[in-house]
């Protein structure tokens, strides 16, 4: 109930902070329009009473004229209402927005986007974010005005006949908590039905999808991922319409049982007409407060019980902006790489309950130097690479920058410090320039940097050969500002522009490159390889490449076999101590070797 309270609270707040004069002037609507159509029915009593008692024409017209232009004002000011409302709304959705986005993509870590649970959350809080401050803004509206006419009528009700509004008022108790109880299953059945709707976007995608479109096609996969697309959205809407036919099953009964009490009220009202008790105005008068109490009473309760199912999901939101579902960033700026990036001990596994990935490895990446990482397929290597930028905090044992724990350090600052290429690397639906430049957002229009590093990686003239050069949109999916087609490169060209992105930062410490030469060819990787033993002067490097030439003249080469290290030394050792990187090393220099070559 607390927790209740407190999203409640949060919802308004964000409503406030949103359109601060759009909040006061609903609330100023509010109550007018609440108390409008309590003014009209009084004027038409007034008007009944004394066609009755054959009051003067001028009065019994002047209400008459009243009561309509009040009636008429009340609509006005509804329409009114409902404008401000929308624009309230759209506020409201771009600051939930706004706050739920900042969150996320603070996120330390990037274990939560890896689970289930998270994206479920997630789904429902931006849904929710967009509906709930909105909802419950308006059911405060609402609920202000039905408040407000609810009381009118009631004192009315109250001086006319006691026992019926008591018995209206008390109807109204088990109503309210049959309307929460089905508010809470409609929110349950939301959340049960949320895994489907994402597992129905995911077969969509794979349909629609560039990349999925070829494989599809080959294997022949459409009729498969349209059978789970559909199995997924029939399973989806089970659950919504099961918990549909529920609500409409009890609402029938709900309004059954209105419809008894007001019969009992009329029949009263009735009777007391003709015993003479009632003249014929305070007969309108009172079933029109009759009806109006119990339609404004069952408009609250059910609006309650529509906002009850909204806070709830707006509780997602709610947790979501107000915990940090991640690491915890520390405090303290990295200081430049002095000594080196020290693994001491460290165990790592992806959940707490899976395989260990690494298990008790303990190596220096000591500054200005490079050091080689080799290993067979799940050896642990790129997530090694994940721990050293703070992606995740290892289970047990501790990673030094300098001496400093990353966990004491602010991960911003950490990450500022080092330059990587993934081995997944992105391929932004952005231009060219773009693509290079997003690698150090200070010089996202910085076209000298960004050529340099284009260069550097070997793909500048490529690049400038574009039909708009470096401005040309590297996207199949999304066309450039004036509409023009944009350009697709190759796999080899595109982790070149993931190389020159990393490269972008050339104040990095340390540059992590994971697999940065698996798609280029022989001599371009070859190139390369020298190109960025120039690119990395006085910086740390760590490289990881199945290719072991590359890493030869590496100052230190690790050999990671099952998440631990199993040999550690430059090439020269390694070859001689004959273990597992020398047997890797020839069998590579095997594989090469050909009599004409030597000839
Ligand atoms: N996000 C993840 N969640 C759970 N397990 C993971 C995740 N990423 C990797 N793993 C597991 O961790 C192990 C090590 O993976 P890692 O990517 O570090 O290997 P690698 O040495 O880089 O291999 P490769 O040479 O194929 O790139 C693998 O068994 C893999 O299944
Ligand atoms: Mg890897």
């Amino acid at each position: 109930m607390a927790a209740g309270r407190r999203t409640v609270g949060l919802a308004l707040r964000l409503g406030w902070r949103a359109h601060p004069a759009a909040a006061v002037t609903l609330a100023l609507l509010t109550v007018l329009t609440g108390l409008l159509p309590i003014g009209a029915a009084w004027c038409t009593k007034v008007v009944f009473d004394g066609l009755a008692t054959g009051a003067p024409a001028p009065r019994v017209i002047g209400f008459a004229v009243a009561g309509a232009v009040l009636g008429g004002l009340s609509v006005v000011l509804g329409y009114l209402a409902a404008q401000v409302n929308a624009v309230a709304q759209a506020a409201v959705a771009l600051a939930a927005g706004e706050e739920l986005y900042r969150r996320v993509a603070g996120f330390v870590g990037i274990a939560p986007f890896e689970e289930p649970a998270f994206r479920d959350r997630l789904a429902l809080a931006e849904q929710a974010a967009q509906q709930a401050p909105q909802v419950i803004v308006s059911f405060a509206v609402t609920a202000g005005q039905s408040v407000l006419r609810v009381a009118g009528f009631a004192a009315v009700l109250v001086t006319l006949n006691p026992s019926i509004a008591a018995l209206l008022l008390a109807a109204a108790v088990p109503e309210l908590f049959i309307q929460l109880a089905l508010a809470r299953r409609r929110a349950a059945a939301a959340e049960a039905a949320n895994p489907s709707f994402r597992a129905r976007t995911l077969f969509q995608s794979l349909l629609t999808d560039v990349r999925a479109a070829r494989e599809s096609r080959i294997f022949g996969l459409g009729d498969l991922f349209r059978d789970r697309m559909l199995g997924a959205l029939r399973q989806a809407y089970a659950v919504e319409l099961r918990a549909g036919r529920q609500a409409a099953l009890v609402q029938s009964g709900l309004a059954l049982a209105s419809a008894a009490v007001l019969a009992a009220g009329t029949v009263v009202a009735l009777r007391g007409v003709l015993r003479g008790e009632l003249g014929i105005g305070d007969l309108t008068l009172f079933l029109g407060a009759l009806a109006s109490l119990q339609g404004g009473l069952s408009a609250v309760l059910a609006q309650l019980g529509e906002v009850g199912a909204t806070v709830r999901l707006f509780g997602h939101y709610a947790r979501l902006v107000g915990t940090d579902a991640s690491l915890v960033d520390g405090g303290r700026p990295a200081p430049p790489l002095r000594l080196g990036l020290t693994f001491e001990d460290v165990w790592f596994r992806y959940r707490p309950d899976g395989p260990w990935v690494l298990r008790g490895v303990t190596l220096t990446i000591p500054a200005r130097s490079l050091v080689g990482l080799v290993g067979v397929n799940g050896a642990g290597k790129s997530t090694l690479v994940k721990l050293a930028c703070r992606f995740y905090d290892p289970e047990r044992g501790r990673i030094l920058w300098d001496g400093e724990d990353v966990r004491d350090l602010s991960a911003a600052s950490l990450r500022r410090r080092i330059g990587a290429v993934f081995q997944d690397f992105m391929a932004y639906d952005l231009t060219a320039a773009e693509n290079i430049g997003v690698g150090e957002p200070t010089r996202l229009h910085d076209t000298d940097a960004i050529r340099g590093a284009a260069r550097t990686a070997r793909i500048d003239e490529t690049l400038a050969a574009l039909p708009r050069g470096y401005a040309t949109m590297l996207s199949r999916i999304f066309a450039g500002e004036d509409g023009e087609e944009g350009a697709a490169l190759s796999g080899g060209q595109w982790q070149r522009v993931a190389l020159a992105r990393s490269l972008l930062r050339d104040d990095a410490d340390l540059l992590i490159l994971d697999e940065p030469t698996a798609a280029l060819d022989p001599q371009a990787a070859h190139e390369l390889t020298r190109a960025l033993r120039q690119a990395r002067t006085g910086r740390a490097g760590l490289l990881i490449s199945h290719r072991l030439s590359a890493l030869r003249d590496a100052g230190l080469i690790v050999v990671l076999d099952g998440g631990v290290v199993a040999e550690i030394g430059d090439h020269d050792t390694l070859m001689a101590a004959g273990g597992a990187y020398a047997r890797l090393f020839s069998l590579q220099a095997a594989d090469y070797q050909d009599e004409r070559v030597r000839a």
